[in-house]
């Protein structure tokens, strides 16, 4: 049949959208696939007339959040990764959080932002040493993080992650190791693959250091005990699991010197660019981009 990639949209991460879609379409087309490019932020729905299935790559708002989603549902055609509810909780750090703590799942503490009354709690509470984010973006996009900081960096923080126009929370700055886990259901249910470290030359992976720069170093399979990486694989399988994410996810974590670690939030429709790591994860198991798009796609459901 005939599938349709999904890409681009209208969030703050349509052109990491774009980018991961690319990629996406012609692992299709290689593997032989009948596939048209949809983009919902320049094409009318009626372009998915006669599509048997759609291969969603939308990142953030209106694509990652359960709306386009529901577009599929109502529409009946069977769409990739996660369903409505489980990419409505996903992309909402502050509801992933909840669900995950109700679970017993470790993640940073965090308060959320809403005056500058909350700056100043959240300054005093974390001690200078905090990451201010908007709940639902992605790629870093508005994010800050602040060591030793004074109240009105805290306060500059805010008014700036503000400007995403959502919610802004603000979490304990973790210190540690910068690991990211894909999960994935190859066809024998979900299942951690091989974590990654990433190592940002000064230890700050933004927006840049994502898609554009070739400083930082991923470590895959990451250099961690044995028993510790078990314990890590099993709780993002659980965290997975736990906000309904049972096609294909990524989940970022940060391992502390003592062995301990904290999951900071859910991907439920991960980067597929040439810089992003679902796919160097799915190599490292000698499986390749084609194969991995292929996977994903095989298991399109309503
Ligand atoms: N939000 C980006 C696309 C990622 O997590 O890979
Ligand atoms: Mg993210």
């Amino acid at each position: 049949g005939k599938i349709a990639v999904v890409m681009g949209g209208s969030s703050g991460e349509r052109e990491v959208s774009l980018m991961s879609g690319s990629g996406v379409l012609k692992a299709l087309q290689s593997v032989g696939a009948d596939v048209v490019k949809f983009d919902p932020a320049e094409q009318p729905l009626s372009d998915l007339a006669g599509i048997d299935r759609a291969f969603l790559i939308l990142h953030g708002k209106g694509g990652e959040d359960g709306v386009i989603q529901g577009v599929m549902e109502f529409l009946k055609i069977p769409y990739t990764g996660s369903g409505v509810q489980a990419s409505a909780i996903g992309i909402d750090k502050e509801m992933t959080k909840a669900v995950w703590e109700a679970q017993g799942i470790p993640v940073p503490r965090g308060m959320v932002l809403r005056n500058e009354t909350d700056c100043e709690e959240a300054h005093r509470r974390f001690n200078g040493n905090l990451v201010i984010k908007p709940s639902k973006e992605g790629s870093s996009l508005g994010l800050y993080k602040l060591k030793n900081a004074t109240l009105d960096q805290v306060k500059e923080a805010f008014a700036k992650s503000q400007e995403a126009g959502m919610t802004v929370l603000a979490e304990e700055y973790v210190f540690g190791r910068e690991l990211t886990v894909a999960v994935l259901d190859m066809g024998e249910g979900l299942k951690a693959f091989p974590i990654i470290e990433i190592k940002a030359p000064d230890g700050d992976y933004d927006f840049e250091h994502k898609y554009f720069s070739d400083e930082t170093v991923y470590v895959c399979p990451a250099e961690v005990p044995e028993n510790v990486t078990e314990k890590i694989k099993a709780v993002v399988e659980k965290a997975a699991l736990a906000v309904g994410a049972d096609a294909w996810s990524r989940i970022d974590v940060i391992l502390r010197g003592d062995g301990s670690f904290v999951l900071l939030e859910i991907n439920t429709a991960p980067g597929m660019t040439p810089h992003s790591l679902v796919p160097l994860a799915a190599r490292t198991c000698g499986i390749s981009y084609e194969e991995l798009v292929k996977q994903v796609a095989a298991r399109a459901s309503l």
